[in-house]
């Protein structure tokens, strides 16, 4: 079952990127999904690709492409500052969809009402898909190795709009994208 918790930056530091057990307040896969729009499977890493289920959930998607990234300092073309991008916070316009082969690394995204962290732990086996206009970020274990295969519906757009940066400041915020999500995942407030 896939590990998820709330968790606080100011008293994360890069040394600490799990949290020991009592200091973890869970969240379960249901509030996951619906505070957050996150989908997960665990499936399984030796037969997926027999088995079937990877196949059923892609054409059920609807995910025509496929390729694989592998984020190691040995294999992934300048890799800190690629590793420096995927752990800054950022949105796409479309899913982000990762099947994860090898590795282990931690999907952050932000509830859609409190705007809190809530950390994903992800692992050979698991299939996550991040709805399109979530904030979210990567970051990577300490071994500092992920291995994954991606999916996406056509051709693939892999642009990181990043909140906050200084030359889009405050766009996507402004992005249909992000104001389709919310409108999707944000409770309104109840009187
Ligand atoms: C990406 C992940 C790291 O955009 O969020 O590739
Ligand atoms: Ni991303």
């Amino acid at each position: 079952m896939v590990r998820a918790w709330h968790i606080d930056e100011s008293k994360l530091d890069e040394n600490k990127l799990e949290l020991s057990e009592n200091e973890r307040e869970l969240v379960n896969l249901e509030d996951l999904k619906e505070h957050t729009g996150v989908l997960y499977w665990k499936l399984n890493a030796d037969t997926y690709n027999e088995d079937g289920t990877l196949d059923e959930i892609r054409k059920c998607r609807g995910y025509t492409y496929a390729d694989e990234i592998e984020v190691s300092s040995k294999t992934l073309p300048n890799f800190d500052v690629m590793i420096k991008k995927f752990a800054s916070e950022h949105l796409h316009t479309d899913e982000e969809i990762r099947f994860i082969l090898a590795g282990k690394g931690y999907f952050d995204v932000r509830d859609a009402n409190s705007d809190d962290w809530i950390r994903i732990e992800v692992v050979g086996g698991d299939l996550i898909i991040l709805p399109a206009g979530i904030y979210h970020r990567l970051v990577l274990d300490k071994d500092r190795y992920i291995k994954a295969k991606r999916f996406f519906i056509g051709a693939p757009v892999w642009t990181a709009h990043e909140r906050g940066n200084p030359i889009t400041h405050g766009l996507s915020d402004e992005m249909d994208s992000r104001k389709a999500y919310l409108a999707k995942y944000k409770k309104p407030v109840s009187s």
